[in-house]
């Protein structure tokens, strides 16, 4: 309700000009020479739009929840697109390279993910416009919930007897006491952060490894190259949130994996590029990692002869760790578009020399 309400004021600054002016051009407004010349050059020119395009999501919930909230915005859905000229605000997962340059007049580029790399890697990108990503927005406790469990599963062992239930072999394992057992996070935004806070109460020893030194009570901080070896020696159970940049791309490889103590396992819920997958593997088959839960892969969909699928050590789930819900983030993206039309700095306005 509320939502609705701030939204009817936001509309109108958006809504086709019907007096005095029209404008013939996205952003730029001309006086209108008579009224019936003005009803033609209404009919002409193209409205400030929102164009959403998504390889995962529907478009539907979209439809509804942004043009409940910005009537006087038509909401296209590419490669319907109208007069690319219109198209003020793009609304992207996995947009088509090249796509989002043939849009002249963008005054944001909204990431339906928290991750940016799927845009960053447009050569065509149009730098000079904002991009933005989403801050939670519904993305935390999904993802936080994936990580609990993930971390339960391999410290409670449930792979282990999963393998012997196979068997039908009845056989406790020695248990390990949750004060025994460290949980090394990677990345310490707002999901590692999420996560951490929410895995604190269950009395596991927690560090993080950021790329700038962190103060989170009762968290061993580790940053930069430097803290990575260190950070991975202790570290039984590994959940990685980091974002993937240049840095960051195949930072889980057989060196750094090398560095766990054997049988530590490893929870991927960032981007499959972060793994060198062969390298997870090589160690899953010599018994230095215990298991793997990932989410996310090199290539998406998983290729249905990828030795992940059928390996009794690796649990996958396809890339739903946190998934898009666009009741939870409709008032992200309004407010969005609100800052950036009062030409202030949107949420979440990705640094594009950091990358993420
Ligand atoms: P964020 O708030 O930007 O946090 C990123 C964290 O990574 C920060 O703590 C940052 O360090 C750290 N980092 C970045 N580069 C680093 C480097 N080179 N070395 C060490 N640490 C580095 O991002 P977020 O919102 O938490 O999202 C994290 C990622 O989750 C996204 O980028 C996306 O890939 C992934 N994700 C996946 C799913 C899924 O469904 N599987 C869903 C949502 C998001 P500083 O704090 O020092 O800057
Ligand atoms: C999903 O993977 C995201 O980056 O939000």
């Amino acid at each position: 309700m509320g939502r609705a309400a701030g939204s009817a004021k936001l509309c109108r600054s958006f809504a086709a000009p019907t007096s005095s002016v029209a404008n013939d051009q996205v952003g730029k407004s001309v006086p209108r020479r008579s009224s019936s010349l003005g009803a033609r050059a209404s009919r002409l020119v193209p409205l400030m739009s929102i164009l959403f395009f998504s390889i995962d999501d529907a478009p539907e919930p979209w439809r509804v929840a942004l043009t409940r909230a910005l009537p006087g915005m038509p909401f296209h859905v590419w490669p319907d697109v109208g007069d690319p000229r219109g198209v003020r605000y793009a609304l992207v997962w996995k947009p088509p390279v090249g796509m989002l340059k043939t849009l002249p007049n963008l005054k944001g580029i909204l990431s339906l993910g928290a991750g940016v790399d799927h845009l960053l890697l447009d050569p065509e990108l149009p730098r000079n416009v904002p991009i933005v990503r989403m801050v939670d927005a519904g993305y935390a406790d999904q993802m936080s919930e994936y990580a609990l469990y993930a971390v339960l599963h391999f410290h409670r062992r449930m792979g282990e007897y999963r393998e012997q239930q196979t068997r039908v072999q009845w056989q406790p394992l020695e248990a390990v006491p949750v004060a025994q057992r460290t949980v090394g996070v990677m990345g310490a935004g707002v999901l590692g952060g999420d996560f951490l806070r929410k895995l604190q109460p269950l009395g596991f020893r927690t560090r993080v490894w950021s790329r700038t030194a962190k103060a989170l009570a009762g968290v061993e901080s580790f940053s930069g190259p430097e803290g990575l070896a260190p950070f991975l020696a202790g570290t039984q159970i590994l959940v990685n949130f980091l974002p993937l940049t240049p840095q960051t791309r195949g930072i889980l490889d057989a060196k750094t994996l090398a560095l766990l103590p054997r049988g530590a396992c490893i929870v991927n819920i960032a981007r499959g590029a972060h793994l060198v997958e062969a390298d997870l593997l090589a160690a899953l088959d010599a018994g230095h990692i215990g298991g793997a839960m990932l989410d996310v892969f090199a290539q998406e969909p998983l290729p249905a002869e990828h030795p992940f699928w059928s390996h009794p050590r690796v649990v996958v789930t396809p890339h739903i760790a946190g998934q898009a819900i666009a009741e939870l983030m409709v008032s992200q993206v309004v407010e969005n578009i609100r800052r950036i039309e009062r030409g202030e700095p949107p949420h979440g306005l990705v640094d594009l020399a950091r990358g993420y």
